[in-house]
């Protein structure tokens, strides 16, 4: 007899889902599989079949089967994967509410030793336990909203001790939380107080001792850097990134956020598998990213925390045919927010994105830009069985109704982790 299922899922209302494990670009982003009358099944946490009801009940056949499930009609879409955040760290910065009201500006708040910095001092103090405490709730609060695979970049301690402290918080999460975590080293985030005066010793301190130190205790897959005017200049950023990838750490860019300042053409140049932000990125630089095979991932959240233009959108679909994914940029300054819905539904508002891309882009492209597009990202078999099911209808409903939280269940590798 054949194997067991761990689950069935019965009665999707419409199972939506993009197809491949390669990012889409341009118009292709808004090319889903639409399946009314759906049902899946999973087995040792991965999909075994998935689509039209009649066909998944064949397949399966009279297999016997742990845990049915009726989905009564609802929209299913594969789990949402938060491609870009600051999961760990300490404290909170509300306080620079009444800065920013009285006009001062983010970097000029980071350059008086706050924001950034502030957070720096306080995950400094935080012990491991603490720290672990802190994200595991983040991780479970975006579960609940539908999340199944997030990005979490260190950043928080501009010094070995404390970016390792980030780093095994993140490992750990990914060993025991339901949640994928997938670790970014950031050392360059910004220059640290100890360093002001020379900032050159601290990038050949990330380049040549943090990062060897990260590869050889296994604690990232990816390195990236705030490259930004006033924090590391693209010349800076290279040289980290570079060591990096000669260890092994794949690249990504925090680029062209604040200002132009190369970051897209230092993400094409160095072969990043994403660059973050793109405010201001030059045409040369989107031109560059798209001959590239670069992932834009878009943060709206920050645009909007921070009284930003939102990254041109439709400019880089229609003009560049860029990949594009959306995250939340999770982080206690710039976008403290773990609701990617909430993100989804800035992406149609205020980037003109429709929901066809939306969905792509925080599903199949944003597992592409944390390096995981043969895992999870679309419902087919041998994937990830990642996916959500919502009191909604169709996807339009999902980024039109927003500020509330639409997922009614969350499957994670076949188990159901919210509801
Ligand atoms: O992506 N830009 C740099 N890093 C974060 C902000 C981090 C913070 O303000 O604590 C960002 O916006
Ligand atoms: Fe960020």
């Amino acid at each position: 007899m054949e194997e067991a299922l761990d689950l069935l899922v019965t009665g999707i209302g419409r199972l939506v889902t993009a197809k491949g494990t390669s990012p889409k670009g341009g118009k292709g982003m808004g090319m889903l599989k639409s399946i009314p009358k759906a049902a899946i099944a999973a087995r040792a946490g991965r999909v075994v079949a998935a689509g039209p009801e009649e066909e998944v009940l064949a397949a399966v056949g009279d297999r016997p089967v742990g845990r049915w499930l009726d989905a009564a009609g609802r929209l299913v879409t594969p789990g949402l994967i938060d491609a870009h955040t600051h999961l760990v760290h300490a404290g909170s910065r509300e306080h620079e509410l009444t800065l920013k009201l009285h006009g001062m500006s983010y970097l000029e708040i980071l350059a008086a030793g706050g924001g950034i910095q502030r957070t720096v001092s306080d995950t400094r103090r935080a012990s491991q336990a603490d720290l672990y405490e802190k994200a595991r709730r983040t991780l479970d609060v975006m579960m609940t909203m539908g999340t199944t695979t997030v990005e979490a970049k260190s950043g928080y301690g501009l010094e070995w001790e404390t970016e390792r402290k980030q780093l095994r918080v993140a490992r750990e999460l990914n060993r025991r939380h339901p949640m994928d975590v997938v670790s970014t080293f950031l050392g360059a985030h910004a220059v640290p107080g100890e360093y002001r005066d020379r900032p050159d010793d601290y990038v050949a301190q990330v380049a040549e001792e943090m990062v060897p130190a990260v590869a050889r205790e296994k604690l990232a897959e990816f390195c990236d850097v705030f490259c930004e005017q006033g924090v590391f200049s693209a010349e800076r950023s290279r040289v980290i990134l570079e060591a990096g990838r000669r260890w092994g750490l794949r690249p990504k860019v925090h680029a062209d956020e604040l200002a132009a300042t190369g970051g897209a053409e230092l993400a094409a140049e160095v072969g990043a598998v994403s660059a973050d932000h793109l405010l201001h990125a030059t045409e040369e630089g989107l031109r560059a990213l798209a001959q590239g095979d670069v992932v834009a991932v878009l943060l709206p959240g920050t645009a909007f925390f921070l009284g930003e233009t939102p990254a041109p959108a439709r400019k880089m679909i229609d003009e560049f045919a860029l990949p594009v994914a959306l995250a939340t940029d999770y982080n206690p300054g710039s976008s403290p927010t773990e609701s990617l819905q909430l993100i989804m539904a800035m992406a149609a508002a205020m980037m003109r994105m429709t929901p066809e891309e939306i969905l792509t882009a925080v599903t199949l492209n944003a597992a592409c830009a944390v390096g995981k597009g043969e895992e999870t990202g679309t419902l087919e078999p041998g994937k990830w069985a990642d996916f959500v099911l919502w009191e909604a209808e169709n996807p339009e409903y999902l980024v039109y109704r927003f500020g509330m939280n639409h997922a009614h269940a969350v499957v994670k590798k076949g188990h159901l982790v919210a509801v």
